[in-house]
């Protein structure tokens, strides 16, 4: 090619461009087949997608070795017992990822043999199986060509093609686009081309066209718009809720509740806490009358919809588990075994350090 490579978009060029920039430069992930190698197996991709919404490759890594360690294929996983999987799940956030993964483990056994089906509209009856998770476990397990559209490949598609539209308006037409530059083989490792090209170089801010294997082809980026783009839409401010949890530690134990199935973090256990929500702050009602010792310092922490700030309140006073209703004393030193999810781990933390 010349010195001075000039814009050239031809989107018949734009899948080789980039497999040509992955064979050299994939990241090494641990559900990943290298280019060249045989399709991983469809229970690790499916594992680590679930893992992956919303959450990052860092974040997700050792999960993902611990559950595939501890749970080796499909069967195993659905024979397990849904408070170890919670439990296992915990700080990974999103917990209703973890109740689906469950479901769908089973669905997978019951319905399907114990294999996963290969086929995009199969794979999207299973519970917690979104068009993009369908269409990755099809195109990087299976070899079929599937269009890939998570929230790295938007940014790419966006700004290879200068999409302008605010999202979520926009999603259609980065979907058409995406369809168009997808290939006919290698459509998974395509896919993860494009998350990796976004995630290193597509970045959201300062992203690094300079060295970029799809400069030339990128529209956004002769306009000199690429770090403009996505266009996301105007933000609402998320509400700002309050709310009390209720520390009871008699003997060296913590009274630990499990959270009801569907709600905010359901199926987990967690301190007692005022009945706080999404929609409406905690009533300040603790779960027994004692002699409550509210901490100065608070939790702070973000939930999609809205922020909570959680206050911690302590008592000693003995109180047998009958006048509590379900739940059960954990030993404080082996509060890690819990599995309790990071608002309540952080919580358990303050109210720790304030005992000693
Ligand atoms: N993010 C979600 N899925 C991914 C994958 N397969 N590779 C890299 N990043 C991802």
């Amino acid at each position: 090619m010349s010195a001075v490579e000039s814009y050239s978009q031809k989107t018949g060029d734009i899948a080789p461009a980039l497999l040509r920039h992955y064979d050299r430069h994939a990241r090494t992930l641990p559900w990943r087949a290298m280019p060249g190698e045989a399709a991983p197996d469809p229970y690790r991709v499916w594992l680590s997608e679930i893992m992956l919404q919303q959450t990052t490759v860092a974040a997700v890594a050792p999960y993902f070795e611990r559950f595939t360690a501890r749970w080796p294929d499909v069967a195993a996983l659905a024979a397990t017992d849904d408070a170890e999987l919670m439990a296992a799940w915990a700080g990974l956030g999103y917990y209703a990822r973890a109740r689906n993964l469950l479901a769908c483990a089973r669905a997978v056994v019951a319905d399907h043999n114990g294999q996963f089906p290969s086929d995009e509209a199969a794979l999207r009856s299973l519970p917690g199986v979104g068009a993009y998770t369908a269409a990755a476990i099809a195109a990087i397990a299976f070899g079929k060509r599937a269009v890939v559209v998570d929230a790295n490949v938007e940014r790419v598609v966006a700004r290879l093609f200068a999409i302008t539209t605010p999202l979520p308006t926009a999603r259609a037409a980065i979907r058409d686009a995406c369809d168009q530059i997808t290939p006919a083989t290698r459509s998974g490792d395509f896919a993860q081309a494009m998350m990796d090209l976004g995630a290193t170089i597509c970045t959201p801010r300062n992203p690094a066209c300079l060295t970029c294997p799809l400069a030339i082809h990128c529209q956004a980026n002769r306009l000199g718009i690429a770090e403009t783009l996505p266009v996301k839409p105007a933000k609402t401010a998320k509400p700002a809720r309050t709310g009390t949890a209720y520390w009871i530690e008699n003997d060296g134990k913590v009274w630990l509740i499990k959270r009801p199935g569907k709600g905010m973090l359901g199926g987990m256990r967690a301190l007692p806490d005022d009945n706080w929500a999404a929609g409406r702050d905690g009533d300040s009602q603790p779960p027994i009358a004692a002699d409550w010792r509210t901490l100065n310092e608070a939790v702070s922490h973000v939930f999609t919809h809205f922020t909570l700030t959680l206050s911690v309140a302590l008592t000693s006073s003995p109180v047998h588990p009958r006048a509590l209703g379900e739940g059960e004393y954990w030993p404080v030193k082996s509060l890690d075994s819990a599995g309790l999810p990071t608002l309540f781990s952080k919580a358990a933390k303050l109210a720790i350090s304030a005992n000693r």
